[in-house]
């Protein structure tokens, strides 16, 4: 085959070399009737391409025709000779151009698009200064975004959100793996609730009723019964909870883990603390130019993290909460607006965006959770945050049959359902944790995005089932 060349790849070294590329006509821009450019873009890359009508070159003043008759977006393949630019190009594009000897459409977009893609990618700044200058600029709506996300995803900050998503998966199966935790994956169509409550998709199993899974809790703690003694999932997470938030989805990626607790659930907070401190160096050292990408269009203030995570008790943040004014019910739930006041607080106390809170009241947490040995009121469970929003919720779990009985009953579930699961713990299982994180949630939070939808490809929410 013939050797295409990747967009990215070409810098100053490549100048003098013939190429073929192939990209998406993201604009054309007529000089005359002898010359044209077109930039070609391929994911977050893009380069620009020159046509000049030269007899020596082979270009004729058709090609050049041909070229401004191009639809935007149209896919086109060129070949040509790399040169050095006359004059500065823009730092968001390959510093070199393409001289055009070839051009060929490979295949024609629609002459008009349902969205602009220049207006897509534009900052609020760039609205607000054009509003001040009187110049006439429609932002995209995020519904109009959805609808379409086949051209939204285009914008290079959405390249750059999932090339970071699949960065941080990445890392932690890396990390994981590093840490002598087994791969596995758990069945996602079955018999009942994983998580409690009502918010399941229920649907019919060759006759049988069933639902698709809340999350990979019960069999992820019964591999571990099953002699993995540590164990991770990413996998599809699906919730029918009718909220229609900012943090939501009705499906999402769940990166879950599940180990054995040899002294105390600590054990399972100092794997989080090496994972995201992993995650977030990672991010910031290796993925500077998606961050840069993406900040161009949502600017963001880098997060702050320390080396050691912070850890702090449910009853120190319910105080803080307190000082500043905010009375907390002691044995209930923080609400979103407290969760995030309380991370403001803890940001300007401690200098981080990124800590634990442990010891939850037990009554709002789920029934597998490890009641406090000292107070049951309390237990061996946490949550934590980034920004002031949860991004992960762990424990330690009850590894007997008696005590899960008593729990799930005493939640108003009826053990008999989960019959399975409980007698798992009485064939010998060793204490153990874990937890589950929101992988879109990480993305958002650690990009200050306002939106989860931002950072799911096609996200699922109470509304959308399509595209
Ligand atoms: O807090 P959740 O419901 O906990 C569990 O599923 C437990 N089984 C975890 C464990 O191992 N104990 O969900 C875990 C994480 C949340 O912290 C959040 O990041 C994300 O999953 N999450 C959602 N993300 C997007 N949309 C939703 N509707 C979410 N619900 C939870």
């Amino acid at each position: 085959g013939r050797s295409w060349t990747t967009v990215g790849d070409l810098g100053e070294d490549a100048a003098g070399r013939p190429v073929l590329v192939r990209g998406a006509a993201q604009a054309i821009r007529p000089v005359s009737k002898r010359m044209a450019f077109v930039v070609l873009r391929q994911g977050m890359s893009t380069v620009q391409c020159v046509l000049v009508a030269s007899a020596d070159a082979g270009v004729s003043t058709q090609m050049v025709r041909f070229a401004t008759s191009l639809s935007k977006e149209s896919i086109v393949d060129v070949e040509g000779v790399v040169s050095l630019p006359k004059e500065p190009l823009k730092a968001t594009t390959q510093q070199v151009e393409i001289q055009v000897r070839k051009l060929y459409c490979i295949n024609r977009a629609i002459p008009t698009l349902p969205i602009n893609l220049e207006d897509a990618a534009r900052s609020e700044a760039e609205f607000e200064r054009a509003e001040q200058s009187g110049e006439k600029l429609v932002r995209v709506g995020q519904d109009t975004r959805l609808n379409y996300r086949a051209i939204d995803l285009r914008t290079p900050a959405n390249q750059a959100i999932f090339r970071i998503q699949c960065q941080v998966e990445n890392k932690f199966r890396e990390f994981f793996l590093s840490k002598n935790f087994v791969g596995i994956h758990s069945p996602k169509l079955i018999s009942g609730s994983s998580e409690g409550g009502a918010a399941v998709f229920k649907l019919q199993y060759n006759g049988q009723p069933a639902c698709l899974a809340q999350s990979p809790q019960l069999y992820k703690q019964m591999a571990i019964c099953g002699g993995f003694d540590r164990v991770f999932e990413v996998g599809p997470v699906f919730r029918a909870e009718n909220s229609n938030t900012h943090r939501h989805l009705c499906e999402f990626v769940g990166l879950d883990a599940e180990m054995e607790i040899k002294e105390h659930y600590f054990e399972v907070c100092d794997i989080i603390d090496g994972l995201f401190v992993a995650i977030f160096k990672h991010l910031n050292e290796n993925c500077k130019k998606e961050l840069d990408t993406i900040n161009r269009q949502y600017p963001f203030e880098p997060l702050k993290y320390l080396e050691k995570t912070l850890k702090l008790t449910y009853e120190e943040g319910i105080q803080m909460l307190k000082e500043a004014g905010t009375e907390i019910e002691p044995m209930g739930d923080l609400n979103t607006e407290a969760e995030k006041k309380l991370g403001r607080l803890v940001k300007e106390k401690y200098g981080t965006e990124f800590f634990i809170l442990y010891r939850y009241p037990l009554a709002v947490r789920p029934f597998y959770t490890m009641p406090c040995y000292d107070d049951p009121a309390y237990s061996n469970s946490f949550d934590v945050f980034i920004r002031g929003e949860e991004i992960i919720s762990g424990a330690q779990r009850i590894h007997t049959p008696e005590l899960l009985t008593k729990r799930a009953t005493e939640c108003g579930i009826d053990a008999s359902t989960i019959a399975s699961y409980i007698e798992s713990f009485s064939y010998g299982a060793p204490p153990h944790g874990g937890f589950g994180v929101g992988l879109e949630r990480v993305v958002m939070l650690f990009c200050a995005l306002n939106n989860i939808r931002k950072t799911s490809l096609f996200p699922r929410d109470p509304q959308r089932l399509v595209p």
